[in-house]
């Protein structure tokens, strides 16, 4: 489990700002360090909804919220697997989301995300570099493909504004588009 690195964690934080995110959504807790990234940008009476299929590493989050000095409940922890849980979670909500689960399911995120995003909303990709395996057509593991196909999926959607930011193992971002 690799939490984000300093420079995606310093652009989550900038992201969140950008939008004046009040409802966020994260993918993959993790141990909380990209959670404390995107609560720092956003509003102050902002909320994370952080979804985790490992309750071990939610505890562990839950730790770090504290010790951050976040408020208890500017956080919602959901425990599950990330596919069942999206679609109990509003359309339109939500301000950003933010991806760093299971990659073979980043398409499946993508396309729950522009659910639940608000126009002019924002969805960001952690690994989109993958280690440098995207860019090396010798690569054809499923994660490696799966990211692939979702940059070429992102790229061709002329409803997003999109960049593949080169910070850490590379952060994908787009904008959906309010018209
Ligand atoms: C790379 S870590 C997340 C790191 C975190 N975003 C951070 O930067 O601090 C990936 C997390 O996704 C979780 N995960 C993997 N597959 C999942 C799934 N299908 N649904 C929900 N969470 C999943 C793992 O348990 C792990 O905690």
């Amino acid at each position: 489990m690799v939490p984000i690195g300093r420079g995606g964690a310093a652009a989550l934080t900038v992201l969140a700002a950008a939008v004046d995110a009040k409802a966020v959504v994260e993918i993959g807790t993790g141990t909380g360090v990209s959670g404390v990234a995107l609560l720092r940008g956003m509003r102050a009476d902002g909320t994370l909804t952080t979804v985790d299929i490992d309750a071990e590493n939610q505890r562990l989050a839950k730790q770090t919220f504290t010790e951050a000095g976040i408020p208890s409940q500017r956080v919602r922890l959901i425990a599950g697997a990330a596919l069942d849980v999206l679609t109990r979670l509003t359309d339109g909500h939500y301000d950003l989301v933010f991806c760093d689960a299971d990659k073979r399911e980043y398409g499946d995120y993508l396309r729950e995300a522009l659910r639940l995003l608000r126009p002019g909303g924002v969805v960001a990709f952690d690994n989109a570099l993958w280690h440098d395996r995207i860019a090396d057509p010798a690569q054809r593991d499923p994660e490696t493909t799966a990211i692939r196909e979702l940059i070429r999926a992102v790229r061709e959607d002329d409803d997003l504004v999109s960049a593949l930011l080169p910070v850490g193992d590379g952060l994908l971002v787009a904008v959906k588009r309010s018209s």
